[in-house]
């Protein structure tokens, strides 16, 4: 008789943004009549830039022909691609990083998930407290947790370094020493960041104790203030100990396209294993690439001209950031977040738990957010709004809020 892998047993009911889903769908069933804005997952509304549009159909062209048509991509990305990132996203910031170092995947969400595969079950991790919840769900599917409490999101053998109020969501480093540190920065969902040097104590701390840092980039485009590093590699020594992953979702709008890079530097060792050689191994064997009119779009991103219209497209959803930061706080909330994220970070009010202000919101305004909970116990009495909304929407999102008397 067949075993489950019965970690799966220990994990909540569904992925976080699937209650809320199951939630809002049952709310907007028994009240077709209302109109209810998303600002729940950070998923984006704008259409894709036309640099990227022409770049789909001259691919789509390509592969209808015999003499341009391709098959599998190669394991680690096409070259055009993987070269144009590291000129970009590294060599233009002073990022010593090589096209070769560079692994292209169809998102930072599997990559997220996927890369602890490579380091051994008796590891233990550290995360940020709250934090997406990709990185502890993934973990315990693997069957690296512990238990769980049964109460709330606390897995016995997981470090969590609470980012609260008082250290302006940016973790301390932990008490206890971990093998592998969680980070995400400017950060979900906080909308935190860190500085540069606040993140080079990082690195030197993994160095130190020889952990390795999982750093997830997926939101450096909206980085706004110059003192925030865009990629770890900024800081010195992250070569020996740091992994990168990158989205094109909320810098590109791919997030139904699908496409992500993950960097794992050569220096990058266990003993005399590469960890650069294990990750190769494990792509090419269970992965077969990014699609090719795909990757063709994400090297449009990098064109001159791709480049002004995705400026523009963060700027539009910053806008957007800015209007909820601001209406917010003018109705009276603690806010926090939006200026370099997409993400806004508010604490619920008249002491509400997280879930309890989201069915508020919902039942009295029909704005959708995410509750602060869902991402971790120091999540608990916080709420998360998207700026990934349109313009038109978050606008009356928030006005609707103003509304209401808390
Ligand atoms: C979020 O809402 O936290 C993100 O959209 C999730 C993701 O990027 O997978």
């Amino acid at each position: 008789m067949f075993k489950l892998n019965d970690n799966y047993l220990k994990l909540p009911g569904s992925y976080l943004f699937s209650t809320i889903g199951r939630k809002v769908n049952a709310y907007s069933a028994a009240n077709p009549d209302k109109k209810i804005i998303r600002l729940g997952i950070g998923d984006v509304t704008q259409p894709l830039a036309p640099v990227v549009i022409q770049a789909l159909h001259h691919a789509v062209d390509e592969m209808g022909k015999a003499e341009t048509f391709r098959g599998y991509s190669p394991d680690l990305g096409y070259e055009f691609l993987r070269n144009a990132i590291a000129e970009n996203d590294y060599r233009a910031r002073g990022c010593n990083i090589s096209a070769d170092e560079i692994f292209v995947s169809d998102g930072a969400k599997s990559d997220s998930g996927n890369i602890q595969e490579i380091f051994s079950l008796d590891n233990r991790i550290a995360v940020c407290d709250p934090v997406y919840p990709v990185y502890v769900d993934s973990n315990v599917m693997a069957g690296r947790t512990g238990n769980y409490d049964g109460n709330t999101e606390i897995w016995s053998n997981v470090i969590y370094m609470p980012c609260t109020a008082a250290n302006n969501f940016a973790p301390e480093l932990p008490k206890e020493t971990p093998d592998l540190i969680y980070l995400c920065f400017p950060n979900n969902p906080t909308g935190a960041t860190v500085t540069k040097a606040q993140l080079q104590e990082w690195v030197d701390y993994a160095n130190k104790v020889g952990a390795v840092i999982i750093f997830d980039a997926a939101y450096e485009a909206y980085i706004s203030e110059a003192d925030v590093p865009h990629s770890i590699y900024e800081c010195e020594g992250a070569r020996t100990c740091a992994i990168e992953l990158h989205s094109f979702s909320k810098n590109a709008g791919f997030t139904g396209v699908r496409l992500g890079y993950t960097v794992i530097p050569k220096d990058l060792k266990c003993g005399d294993v590469a960890l650069h050689s294990l990750w190769a191994r494990r792509h090419g064997t269970k992965y077969n690439g990014a699609p090719y009119i795909v990757q063709r779009a994400g090297e449009a991103v990098y064109s001159e001209e791709g480049k002004a219209q995705l400026k523009k497209q963060v700027a539009y959803y910053m806008n957007n950031a800015s209007y909820i930061y601001n209406g917010l706080k003018e109705a009276g909330f603690t806010v926090s977040g939006g200026v370099n994220a997409p993400y806004i970070w508010l604490q619920t009010p008249k002491g509400m738990t997280s879930w309890e202000f989201f069915d508020y919101l919902l039942e009295n305004v029909n704005v959708v957010g995410t509750p602060g909970s869902g991402f971790g116990p120091s999540g608990e009495g916080y709420f998360r709004l998207t700026a990934f909304g349109s313009y038109e929407n978050t606008v009356e999102a928030v006005d609707r809020i103003k509304t209401l008397k808390l």
